[in-house]
């Protein structure tokens, strides 16, 4: 077990759809701590650079145009083993294979619209931070 820091975005239909306290009340039930947050919206470029690792798959264009169709909520997350920890909140990224109780099972309809993103390994999650925090923002 080690204390891991990792970036969580609650996405555009999340934000939209009224779910930003629901999704930062179940991080911080976990255990989380939030060691920063801000609430930006993306140009359909700074999608495509984020999602740089997505570029040959066929959703591409529709997930960087849906990540950039409204303001999105980015946030550190803090905890031991938090990458872990976030993913099992969140659920599968296809909701009809999330376990119930997590986020993308009670709330996503759509599996591009999918409420939530977290890094997937330490590496994407350094990446992911430095992405969206300057060197101010991480304290
Ligand atoms: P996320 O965890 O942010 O990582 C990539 C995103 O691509 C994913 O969540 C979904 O929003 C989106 N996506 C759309 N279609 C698919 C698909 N068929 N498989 C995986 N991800 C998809």
């Amino acid at each position: 077990m080690a204390i891991e820091q990792t970036l969580s975005l609650i996405k555009p239909d999340g934000v939209s759809r009224g779910l930003i306290g629901e999704v930062i009340k179940r991080f911080e039930a976990a255990g989380l701590k939030i060691r920063a947050l801000k609430m930006v919206r993306l140009t359909q470029e700074h999608a495509r650079v984020f999602y740089e690792v997505h570029q040959e798959r066929p959703f591409y264009d529709s997930l960087t145009q849906f990540m950039s169709s409204g303001p999105i909520v980015a946030m550190i997350l803090e905890g031991e083993d938090a990458i872990e920890v976030n993913r099992r909140l969140m659920g599968a990224t296809d909701y009809r294979q999330a376990d119930p109780g997590t986020i993308r099972a009670d709330f996503a309809r759509d599996i591009e619209a999918n409420i939530v993103h977290g890094s997937d390994s330490p590496e994407t999650a350094a990446t992911e931070i430095n992405f969206f925090f300057n060197a101010l923002e991480l304290m």
